[in-house]
């Protein structure tokens, strides 16, 4: 059992970060082997909606660090995406790399294969309240929806304002952990 967390905080100290790293923890005690994967120091190009997968099964015609990333998606039993909240969404690194999964929208083969996983997402904000940008993170797990994959959970861990303030709010840190614990 693999649980694939995936940061996309470009900041150290990242609270977003020290919550994924808490869901894993409990994964772990779980059972799951669990690896994070920091995308910020990543290159990973915006899709080019050139259709190359559509005709290379799923195949990306980009040649850059999604390359790993796929094999780690396509082997996970489980994947929690974890990003701050930037203008009411994810953040850039979030999004370019939810594009990139386009090269398997409409396969079967990779439809039923993710149907047997779960994502779960993990924010962290400010001060908005979580309605403003709730529909957001909808809109983000309905794409792993299209994909064939499982809605987990979604949760938005709010007046994380400065680096690192999440790691002395314990309810918000057994929310992360309630997270671990679901993923499988
Ligand atoms: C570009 C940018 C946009 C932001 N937009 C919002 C926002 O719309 N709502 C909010 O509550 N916080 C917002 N924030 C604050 C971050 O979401 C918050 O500091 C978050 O906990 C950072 O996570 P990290 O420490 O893991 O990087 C924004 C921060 C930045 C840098």
């Amino acid at each position: 059992m693999k649980v694939l967390g995936i940061n996309t905080s470009p900041r150290n100290n990242s609270n977003v970060r020290f919550a994924l790293e808490t869901a894993l923890e409990t994964s772990a005690e779980k059972g799951a082997e669990t690896e994070i994967i920091d995308v910020n120091p990543l290159t990973i190009s915006p899709c080019q909606a050139d259709n190359y997968c559509k005709a290379n099964n799923s195949e990306c015609g980009l040649n850059d660090d999604m390359a790993d990333i796929y094999k780690k998606i396509e082997e996970a039993d489980g994947i929690i995406l974890a990003s701050p909240i930037y203008f009411f969404d994810v953040t850039a690194q979030a999004k370019t790399l939810i594009d990139r999964l386009y090269c398997y929208f409409g396969n079967e083969e990779f439809a039923k294969l993710f149907s047997t996983k779960k994502v779960s997402i993990i924010t962290t904000n400010g001060g908005a309240p979580l309605e403003a940008f709730e529909s957001s993170l909808n809109t983000q797990m309905q794409a792993f929806g299209a994909l064939g994959f499982q809605a987990g959970d979604i949760i938005a861990l709010g007046g994380n304002m400065l680096p690192g303030e999440i790691q002395e709010k314990e309810d918000q840190l057994e929310k992360a952990k309630e997270v671990g614990k679901n993923i499988i």
